[in-house]
């Protein structure tokens, strides 16, 4: 694996830029970028839009006043990229008003040569396409195609690390830390592998440099990042993992919370859950998506654990961290799965008590091997057991939140409540508590009784 430097890379279009761009939009030219999909997406449009700040591009949340427009796009699902077509075809009569302004696709769909030719031949007002892998290439790309070059189509493959990339963050007191890119698990529906390549991990000096970056500048909530982030550091000459990654972090000084995420549950050591239990900065929470309850589904997806291991590493977690949070991701109606099958994920469901699932109706994702398996089960069929599930969680949400009536918290005040006068934060697992405050209180560990709940939870404060 190699690390490249951005600037050593792409200083010289960078350089190039503002005097381009003031030869063709006689002002400062505005960029909007357009995120979908998971986090990892979130985390490099802050990055591509460090790269146009430094090109001499202002952020612009509104596509309609932008000069330059992205669409960093997810392809997960079906439905995700019917989304992004649908709002890429809308961006036709804007380009006709602005005739100077340029639209860029990228991210995980941008990655496939389907997309690529569909882009190509359907989308002409489509400027640049660029894959995962050639992100930090953006202003190459746009000085290319400013000065006249011909509609530009790249998604080649690579297994480089980008460093020193600029970054615009999007929040001022969380922030997002990626500390590894791309998938080896090949689970049979997921098309990540695909377009995200193999599994690369940051060094650690740049994970705590950038760690230490963020927490001098206040950051209060850590998000560390991957789409499998315990398996950090594996083939790799280190000679940390990522319980050993957490215990570094944990001990950078300053307030701050550490949360990770995703976790698969066959990376998931009992090393993992102690260094949990012992950093007091790590959050008591573990997203650890278990997809479906049952065996035969489970070998099917080529999740390579079984039910019985899922469920051992959730009393392993819970014996270390009683008051523990627990997430996950779930899939219905994989190809095969009866009713039968669908049960055991039920009922692993009410035997965990989940705070709260992320749950999804199987989706074939051309090119993955159960895109090829015979699906008998209709929309209308998984629909009815999705509700069901639904109704189950909800229950065991509820009977969670009532649990932490009474209890006094330390929240991370975030947000807004919903209503005025009120402020929101987020207990150290996954719980939101709304009290009374306002705008100073934001970006401030604040400790709250939770006294009630309505709706949502609510709390008073303490005096500490
Ligand atoms: N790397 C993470 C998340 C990947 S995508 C992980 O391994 O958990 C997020 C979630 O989308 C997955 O956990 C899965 O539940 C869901 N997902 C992925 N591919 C899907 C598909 N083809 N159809 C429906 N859901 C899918
Ligand atoms: Fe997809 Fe599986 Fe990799 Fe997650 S672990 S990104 S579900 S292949
Ligand atoms: Fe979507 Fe790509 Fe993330 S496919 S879920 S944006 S890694």
């Amino acid at each position: 694996m190699k690390v490249k430097d951005f600037m050593a890379e792409q200083e010289g279009y960078i350089l190039r830029m503002p005097s381009l761009l003031f030869s063709i939009y006689n002002k400062i030219p505005k960029a909007c970028v357009m995120t979908y999909g998971c986090q990892q997406n979130v985390s490099d449009s802050e990055r591509m839009k460090g790269m146009l700040e430094k090109m001499g591009y202002e952020i612009t949340e509104e596509a309609e006043n932008a000069d330059f427009v992205l669409f960093n796009t997810c392809a997960v699902r079906g439905h995700a990229e019917d989304r992004v077509l649908g709002n890429i075809g809308a961006m036709k009569k804007l380009k006709k008003i602005n005739k100077n302004m340029i639209i860029a696709v990228c991210g995980c769909m941008a990655q496939q040569d389907i997309i690529i030719d569909k882009l190509k031949k359907s989308y002409p007002y489509v400027d640049i396409v660029f894959g995962t892998h050639v992100q930090y290439r953006l202003p190459e790309f746009l000085y290319k195609r400013l000065k006249g070059s011909p509609r530009i189509f790249e998604n080649s493959q690579g297994d480089s690390i980008i460093e020193n990339i600029p970054v615009h963050r999007d929040g001022t007191f969380k922030g997002w830390l990626p500390i590894m890119y791309g998938c080896n698990n090949f689970c049979s529906y997921c098309i990540v592998p695909y377009v995200r390549g193999r599994e690369r991990s940051r060094h650690p000096d740049e994970i705590l440099k950038e760690a230490k970056e963020l927490i001098a500048k206040g950051y209060k909530d850590i998000t560390l990042l991957g789409q499998n982030v315990n398996s950090y550091g594996a083939g790799c000459d280190f000679g940390i993992n990522f319980a050993k990654l957490l215990r570094k972090i944990n001990a950078i000084e300053g307030d701050f919370r550490i949360r990770f995420m995703t976790s698969h549950p066959k990376d998931c050591t009992t090393e993992l859950l102690d260094a949990m239990r012992d950093c007091e900065k790590v959050s008591r929470h573990l997203h650890l998506p278990f997809q479906s309850g049952s065996n035969r589904i489970l070998k099917l997806m080529n999740r390579k654990y079984t039910r019985e291991d899922y469920l051992s590493l959730i009393k392993a977690a819970k014996e270390r961290m009683p008051d523990i949070s627990l997430t996950s991701d779930i899939i219905v109606g994989f190809p095969g799965e009866t009713y039968e099958d669908f049960k055991e994920t039920l009922s692993l469901v009410k035997e965990v008590e989940f705070s709260s699932l992320f749950t999804f109706i199987f989706s074939p994702r051309n090119g993955t091997p159960a895109a090829q398996m015979e699906d008998t089960v209709s929309r209308e069929e998984k629909g009815k057991w999705f509700d069901e599930l639904l109704k189950v969680q909800e229950e065991i949400g509820d009977k969670i939140n009532d649990s932490l009536v009474g209890k006094t918290v330390r929240v991370l005040c975030d947000d807004y409540g919903r209503s005025q006068g009120k402020v929101a934060g987020h207990t150290n697992g996954t719980a939101v508590v709304e009290f009374d405050g306002d705008c100073s209180d934001l970006g401030k560990f604040i400790t709250v009784k939770i006294e009630r709940k309505s709706n949502v939870l609510e709390g008073t404060r303490i005096k500490e």
